[in-house]
């Protein structure tokens, strides 16, 4: 059956089939060749989006940006400061508002519920852009890059998560590995697990793709990895965790031993960015000097010759347009 997502919400992987996935992949892939060829394709022209931002953002912002500016759609981003989203309007109310000026909505922040409730109002599709349990737009991307780096299908695949397996990023991975067939493991600290209705989720999924879903500290997990991957310890609205995160997960810091316990000299280095891998940045620096080492990733991996993670960022916007596209595009 040809697949067809014109009017579709995405606010979540676990709301698209396999074949869905695939697609929206494989539409990522064309149109990031055709923008390399240099073929305008032009797939919104005469249409607009706007963008909700309650937590900060480069490249998804940027992503969302250039994309529908890429193909001919008009961009307008609104922050909690400067609307009235939120404060004096009632996000039921906000999406009732741009639905009728709009063909599509970005919204970013904290509570899933809240763009589970924008596109319920909106009446026109809503893209999730990060919540607090989900980010699919960059599992896209990760796969996307996964598949421009390995010769094997993807259901023979393995990525190994490392660090806070209870996070957003964490959980989209999970989502998108269980759909695709692709060996997961969260490998972390039991306090950080994933919470338990998600990995029954992704386990029940699992046993009609084939994809194993694992957790656990034990460092014989990472065996075999085609993507490690990680992510900063402390998410946004998290700070005030970091002293105990470092305590916890400073076993999980992805350094080139660890990355050697692959086994696999194909095996490539993920992360979603922004990423603490050096102390060049004011909050790495401060928490330093109170005693707290907060990097994620050593220079030697996330430099190292394995690392793909400007491709990667890269690919957040050629994911994001095929996102656009598929939703409310011309095609
Ligand atoms: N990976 C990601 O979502 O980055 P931003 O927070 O910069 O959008
Ligand atoms: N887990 C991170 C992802 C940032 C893209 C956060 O939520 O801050």
């Amino acid at each position: 059956m040809p697949i067809n997502l014109k009017g579709r919400s995405f606010l979540t992987l676990k709301d698209f089939t396999p074949d869905e996935i695939r697609y929206l992949l494989n539409l990522a892939s064309d149109l990031k060749s055709k923008k390399r060829a240099g073929i305008h394709t032009r797939l919104l022209e005469g249409k607009n989006i706007v963008l909700l931002f309650e937590k900060t953002s480069t490249r998804t912002r940027c992503a969302f940006e250039v994309a529908a500016m890429d193909e001919g759609a008009g961009v307008t981003f609104l922050d909690s400061k400067s609307s009235q989203m939120g404060k004096k309007e009632s996000m039921a109310d906000t999406a009732k508002v741009l639905g009728r000026f709009y063909d599509g909505i970005e919204y970013r922040g904290y509570d899933q519920a809240v763009v589970e409730g924008l596109a319920k109002n909106a009446g026109i599709p809503v893209w999730n852009g990060l919540t607090d349990v989900d980010h699919p737009t960059q599992a896209l991307a990760d796969i996307l890059t996964l598949m421009e780096n390995t010769k094997k299908p993807l259901n023979k695949c393995k990525l190994v998560f490392c660090g806070d397996t209870r996070n957003n990023v964490a959980y989209c991975l999970m989502y998108i590995c269980c759909k695709l067939g692709i060996h997961y493991v969260g490998w972390g600290p039991k306090e950080l697990a994933p919470a338990d209705d998600v990995v029954a989720y992704c386990r029940k999924v699992g046993e009609e793709t084939g994809a194993k879903v694992e957790f656990g500290e034990d460092i014989a997990l990472i065996e075999g990895a085609d993507v490690l991957y990680t992510d900063i310890w402390a998410s946004m609205g998290e700070e005030d965790k970091i002293p105990e995160r470092v305590a916890q997960l400073t076993p999980f810091r992805v350094t080139k031993e660890v990355f050697e316990a692959t086994g696999n000299p194909d095996c490539i280095f993920e992360h979603c960015l922004p990423s603490f891998h050096d102390f060049d940045t004011t909050m790495a620096k401060t928490q330093k000097e109170l005693g707290y080492d907060i990097r994620e990733v050593t220079d030697d991996v996330f430099l190292g010759p394995q690392s793909r993670v400007f491709d990667e960022a890269e690919n957040r916007m050629h994911t994001i347009k095929a996102v656009i596209v598929a939703t409310i595009g011309n095609v």
